[in-house]
């Protein structure tokens, strides 16, 4: 596991996985772009949540909603009203904080998230805790601060053209759940999973990709009849736990759930489980599971014209279903990924090499092709042109010494690279090497394909 921020942040951007945003105009807070690995490596974990959640789970099927939606689905959802964050400003250098943020960095063993406006006032006060910018400790009383983006649509600025960027994907699905269910005759219970930008204008954003503005959720909301008796809570549980320990090969010991009390819970939520992360910089939420019972299915039942209740077919009642919601930021479980499988190894020989030791499916290439030397080119580039035709991820690389071009391999978490050399000529097969353990084996050059797809 990677013990500083720092390491990781500059092994990523000197890599290609991760860039300052707008990095030439001096950048813009909080944002990042995402190179070529990493644009590739957050392809191929979407891809393993689909397929895992919605492709290869019997009852769940996917969507692809709006990020602009009515406004009337915030005000149904609580969003416009109630979804705030604690905001002070500090009084000496007017630079603006979350409450429960600044008390819980000083004391981590304190829940601020549970107390009231006034229990937080009256903490920063009564522990005289500074302002991380300044030092001072006098803070403006708490303000609610909302943290939906705003943006206007259409060609008049008025009040009639506001609309929100969507804060979660959510949703998105409870207004098309009559249009899923209809038009797939869906019966309960059954799973709508959407992955796509969420945007919040949070007031401390940070952590490198732990807490932006701008990130991608990946989301599941399951739909139950309330008289089933399944444990679908603990059923989620079960399988969010199964990807991170079977898909993404997690450490169970870098991962822990954590059960919400009743002041912690969201205004929908009457039961929720965090699934937390040993980041570097302490433990924190990597994964929501929560218990939304009927109440978004409800609020728009009662905001719209719409029926949204499900007709059960053996006793012909209309239900409001029950929902469990598993839901994800794609870059938070990235940057888990990447505070896992980030190693900096000490070798036998007294040098040390830095190694991605990523699962095959998430690693942006899964061989890289080189010859020993340039002049065997031409047939190390047959080699990697027939398996990119096979549709195996390849990448090709005749810069520096084969040394070299090992280590930058290892970097980028690419499991195997294959060399051809002079024997290669004759005897028609090449060096295969191994990643983790760096061994190296002779293949066939027909029996390659074969061979990185087991
Ligand atoms: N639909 C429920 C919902 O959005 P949430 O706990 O607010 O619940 C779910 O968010 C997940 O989305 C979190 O567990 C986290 O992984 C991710 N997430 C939330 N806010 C984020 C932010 N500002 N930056 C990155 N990821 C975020």
């Amino acid at each position: 596991m990677v013990k500083k921020m720092e390491e990781l942040i500059s092994f990523l951007k000197t890599n290609g996985f991760v860039f300052q945003g707008s990095e030439i105009y001096g950048g813009l807070a909080n944002s990042w772009d995402y190179g070529p690995l990493g644009a590739q490596i957050k392809l191929n974990l979407k891809n393993l949540w689909w397929d895992f959640f919605i492709k290869s789970n019997p009852y769940n099927v996917g969507l692809d909603s709006s990020i602009l939606l009515n406004n009337k689905v915030w005000k149904a959802s609580g969003h416009i009203d109630g979804f705030n964050d604690p905001l002070v400003d500090c009084k000496n250098c007017q630079s603006r904080w979350r409450a429960d943020k600044l008390i819980e960095e000083k004391f981590p063993e304190v829940n601020a998230a549970k107390m009231s406006y006034q229990e937080l006032e009256d903490f920063l006060k009564t522990k005289e805790i500074k302002c991380p910018k300044c030092g001072k400790t006098d803070f403006t009383p708490i303000r609610n601060f909302g943290l939906m983006f705003k943006t206007q649509q259409g060609v008049l600025e008025d009040e009639n053209s506001v609309v929100y960027l969507r804060p979660e994907t959510a949703q998105g699905i409870f207004i098309n759940f009559k249009n899923v269910q209809r038009s797939l005759r869906k019966k309960l219970p059954f799973g709508i999973g959407q992955m796509g930008k969420s945007f919040r204008n949070e007031i401390t954003p940070g952590n490198f990709i732990f807490r932006t503005r701008e990130f991608e959720q990946m989301e599941l909301e399951f739909f139950f009849a309330p008289d089933d008796q399944t444990d679908w809570f603990a059923y989620w549980m079960t399988m969010v736990k199964k990807f991170l320990v079977e898909v993404l090969q997690l450490d169970e010991s870098n991962f822990r759930f954590r059960a919400h009390d009743q002041t912690e819970l969201a205004h929908y939520s009457t039961q929720t489980v965090d699934v937390e992360f040993d980041f570097p910089f302490g433990w924190g939420e990597l994964w929501g599971i929560a218990n939304r019972g009927n109440f978004d299915l409800t609020q728009h039942i009662q905001n719209s014209a719409a029926d949204l209740t499900y007709l059960d077919p053996t006793t012909n009642q209309k239900i409001i279903p029950y929902v469990i919601e598993p839901s994800v930021g794609l870059e938070r479980l990235l940057l888990a990924i990447f505070c896992q499988f980030y190693v900096i190894e000490e070798l036998k020989d007294g040098t040390s090499r830095e190694v991605l030791k990523l699962p095959r499916a998430l690693a942006p290439y899964l061989v890289s092709v080189m010859p020993l030397q340039k002049n065997l080119a031409q047939p190390s580039q047959k080699i990697y042109a027939d398996l990119l035709a096979s549709g195996i991820n390849a990448t090709y690389d005749e810069t520096g010494n084969v040394g070299k071009r090992y280590r930058r391999q290892d970097a980028i978490g690419t499991p195997f690279v294959i060399t051809y050399d002079y024997d290669s000529e004759t005897d028609q097969k090449v060096t295969l090497r191994d990643r983790d353990t760096m061994e190296q084996t002779r293949v066939k050059i027909n029996d390659l394909v074969d061979y990185l797809k087991r």
